[in-house]
């Protein structure tokens, strides 16, 4: 680790998709010599601790909610969230400028803009870092400009939405927020207000990289002050240059995934196993989780599910304990994800497209199977599907159902159709790319190092 220089202030949306992208900048930014604070918003005070691998210290600050709330009611009370968190960032921040290592800068997810005013009122250099891709965020910009209007009916006629450096869009693959006018009202209006005062920050980062993104880039491209640093996958899985560097955990912080579906895997020939998981947060209708299972069986092929305890308790019944009699199949509650795509067992990635899984399986070579539910995970598919032709996606009924038959048939394609070919290629190329930009000297690497540059 070279001399210690600036010192930045990391302060990510407090929901684990959105914290592993800070978290995997944060290790690559303190690497490269600078001191980093990383602060989560919580209802629940942690002592702050520092990972000793990254030199890395770990903060709480109060969010306004009690102890005993749920830790996702944040998401349903903004206002309550934005008015306490900003208060005690305020505090936060103020109490560091008078330590012996005052911040320069704070790092800022912008689903919360007031994180930005708070520290240009205290003199920080800004910096709104999207974990989120530019497939999804330029949507809501136009939202906030009003370049795009949000439908009042999503079943009104069909509409193709257009956007600079986009494909046309259909109602399907606009982010969910941005379907229907009304439809999620709170959420919208997070999405939406990340550009409110977008203006103001001094640098922008995306968790994503010039050459997945090019037509958006080269829009975006004199507009604003981008940098895109991705992807931010850890470094064993990428370009090694932190072999320490294996999952997105900060040593204390680890959630043990199951090891042992790895030596699963290890008797498995070269990719014949399907990996289902849906990250974090989705929570499929038990309908939907059944007919998913049922396809997965039908398929024939060997698969590995990652399923929380919640969505575990939707699956069919005898489901888990007949795989695993008959060796077909492993049902596990979280597993170690980046090693799993990394193996050589695995054949295709069925998932809801979020963007973590997104960035990993292109960096791993893995073709995909898109369920998207919500979110950014609609564009994501689209992308997936017609851009990066990485995957396909599952055509849905007008309730949203997808029929076995349907979970199928993808599946299928990718492991074994013609496309299924050209997809593994595409994604193969796509994975080379990735490696490149955050490799020494690669686009992304170059952004990350003129970043560390102002912060010297
Ligand atoms: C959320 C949104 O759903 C997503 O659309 C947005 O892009 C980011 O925030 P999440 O649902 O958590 O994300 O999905 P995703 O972004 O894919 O992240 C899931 C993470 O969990 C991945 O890093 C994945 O490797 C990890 N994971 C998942 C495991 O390590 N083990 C598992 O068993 C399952």
């Amino acid at each position: 680790m070279g001399e210690a220089k600036g010192h930045v202030l990391f302060f990510p949306y407090p929901l684990q998709g959105h914290i592993n992208p800070m978290i995997q900048l944060g290790k690559r930014l303190s690497k490269k010599g600078l001191t980093v604070s990383l602060i989560i918003a919580s209802n629940i005070h942690r002592e702050p601790y520092t990972s000793e691998d990254y030199s890395i210290t770990v903060h709480t600050i109060h969010d306004g909610f009690f102890p005993h709330e749920h830790p996702h009611a944040k998401i349903k009370d903004p206002p309550r969230f934005n008015e306490s968190t900003a208060r005690s960032l305020t505090d936060f921040i103020s109490r560091q400028k008078l330590s012996g290592n005052p911040p320069k800068a704070l790092i800022y997810d912008p689903f919360m803009p007031f994180a930005l005013d708070v520290a240009k009122d205290l003199g920080l250099y800004v910096v709104a870092y999207f974990t989120q891709p530019w497939l999804a965020s330029l949507i809501y910009y136009h939202i906030n400009e009003g370049t795009y209007d949000v439908p009042d009916d999503r079943h009104e006629d069909p509409i193709l939405a257009s956007f600079p450096g986009f494909p046309l869009l259909s109602q399907n693959d606009l982010p969910s927020f941005a379907c229907e006018k009304g439809s999620y009202p709170l959420i919208f209006k997070v999405v939406v207000s990340q550009f409110s005062n977008l203006r103001r920050a001094d640098c922008i980062l995306c968790n994503t990289f010039d050459q997945l993104e090019p037509k958006v880039v080269k829009w975006m491209d004199g507009q604003w002050p981008v940098k895109n640093i991705g992807p931010v996958v850890p470094s064993k899985f990428l370009d090694n240059r932190l072999p320490e560097d294996k999952d997105y955990e900060l040593g204390d912080s680890k959630t043990e995934p199951d090891e042992s579906v790895l030596s699963w895997l290890a008797n498995k020939p070269a990719k014949s196993v399907v990996y289902v998981a849906f990250g974090t947060l989705v929570a499929l209708s038990e309908k939907q989780m059944k007919e998913t299972a049922m396809a997965i069986k039908q398929t024939g092929y060997s698969f590995l599910w990652s399923a929380r305890d919640s969505e575990r308790s939707k699956l069919p019944s005898g489901f888990v304990e007949e795989a695993m009699e008959k060796d077909i199949g492993l049902v596990a509650k979280w597993v170690p994800q980046l090693e799993v795509l990394a193996h050589d067992s695995i054949g295709c990635f069925v998932t809801h497209c979020g963007w973590n899984s997104t960035l990993e399986a292109l960096c791993l070579g893995v073709p995909l199977v898109g369920m998207p539910q919500w979110t950014d995970q609609p564009t994501n598919a689209k992308f997936i599907e017609d851009v990066w032709k990485i995957g396909v996606r599952v055509k849905t009924d007008e309730e949203g159902f997808v029929s076995k038959e349907e979970i199928t048939r993808c599946v299928v394609e990718v492991m074994e159709g013609e496309k299924g070919k050209v997809m593994r290629k595409n994604v193969e190329n796509l994975k080379v790319l990735a490696r490149e930009a955050i490799s020494e000297g690669g686009s992304s690497d170059k952004k990350i190092d003129e970043f560390v540059a102002m912060m010297t």
